[in-house]
């Protein structure tokens, strides 16, 4: 029997309603194939500043560190929108990512057919979209502040990339195609941005490695709009933090909802974080209503990329999927003719198509 250790981030909102459910899902996985999977807390996000006045602890990073892999539910609050910078939620979640080096961020939107009628594109076709986001570098983590500037005070967060921050993680993306079906779309705003332009070149030298792989240059502004015209021509897209996690949302809605979305953050080692691409969703919190299957998905993600449990994955994957053909459906995927479930009920249907 081989024994996983992994680091629970429930942290605020739905989150510890969606990693209650992962968890269950990976007991059940331990016992069919004969797994332990050990739960860690770690204590981060709005609920560690209520309790111990810093979003982040010490404490709570070194359990995400000297783990196999961390779970994460979400962070985040109205309650915390007033604090200062440094103590918001946020940072403990921006905090994880960098101290684990993990620059890589793949958020798979992938069409499940039981859910095509509730895709709010008309004639959705086969969309199956791997989206490589940057995770710990460009704005998000440039120089930032506030200053006197000639029109009042001023903020400002600098955007810039690195050549080889942009080298890994196009490598990433590269890699990925050889293993789907072989296109790569670089999206940036080059025909504006310095960052850009960089990152163009460096994405095109770095190519010349991969010549099966087929490489197109996206502007943002025409990726939002390719989008939601026609998802479906796209494959792995590689883009930076912000394009990223804009995008990402967007590609979440045309297969349906963003409660369904999972998403691994990685890098070359085998410990990474799995999150869902959603929020906290305060308003919804502890009533039993949240979807899920988006947080599911992040588990079987972790066990094919940390673990290497390729059949476990697949098992949860095929258990979903079985679930939704089966018509069973969350609130976010509410359709006429369909019992809507809560979060436990939807859970412990995934849990018996185990
Ligand atoms: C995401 C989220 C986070 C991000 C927030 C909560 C900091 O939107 O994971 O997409 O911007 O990365
Ligand atoms: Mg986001």
């Amino acid at each position: 029997m081989s024994t996983f250790n992994i680091a629970v981030i429930k942290g605020d909102g739905i989150g510890p309603e969606v990693t209650a459910s992962a968890m269950n899902v990976l007991t059940k996985i331990g016992e069919r194939f004969n797994h332990k999977f050990n739960f860690t807390e770690s204590v981060c996000g709005g609920c560690a500043y209520d309790k111990y006045g810093e979003p982040l602890p010490k404490e709570s990073l070194d359990i995400c560190l000297a783990s196999d892999s961390v779970l994460l539910g979400a962070v985040g609050g109205p309650q915390y929108d007033n604090l200062p910078y440094e103590l918001r939620p946020e940072r403990a979640l921006l905090g994880v990512r960098k101290a684990m080096q993990l620059y890589a961020n793949l958020r798979p939107a992938k069409m499940f057919e039981a859910l095509k009628s509730v895709c709010p594109l008309k004639n959705p076709k086969n969309i199956d979209i791997m989206v490589v986001r940057e995770l710990i570098g460009g704005i998000y983590f440039g120089e930032k502040g506030v200053r006197d500037g000639k029109m009042g005070r001023e903020g400002y967060d600098v955007m810039a990339y690195g050549e080889l921050e942009i080298e890994r993680i196009c490598r990433t993306a590269f890699e990925l195609a050889q293993k789907r079906r072989g296109k790569v779309s670089s999206v940036d705003k080059a025909n504006v941005l310095k960052t850009s332009g960089v990152w163009r070149k460096v994405v095109h030298e770095i190519h010349e490695d991969y010549p099966d792989v087929q490489l197109e240059d996206v502007l943002v502004d025409n990726m939002a709009m390719q989008l939601v015209r026609e998802p479906s021509q796209f494959d792995v897209v590689v883009t930076g933090n912000l394009f990223g996690d804009i995008l990402s949302d967007l590609a979440s809605q045309c297969v349906g909802s963003i409660g369904i979305l999972p998403s691994a953050s990685i890098n070359e080692t085998t410990r990474g974080l799995y999150e869902p691409i959603h929020g906290s969703a305060p308003t919804i919190a502890g009533k039993n209503i949240a979807n899920p299957i988006a947080t599911i998905l992040s588990a079987a993600m972790m066990l094919k990329y940390a673990f290497n449990l390729m059949e476990e994955g697949d098992a949860i994957e095929s258990a979903v999927e079985k679930t939704l053909n089966s018509g069973a459906r969350t609130a976010d995927l509410r359709e006429e003719g369909h019992e809507v479930l809560g979060t436990r009920e939807m859970t412990d249907l995934i849990i018996k198509n185990i």
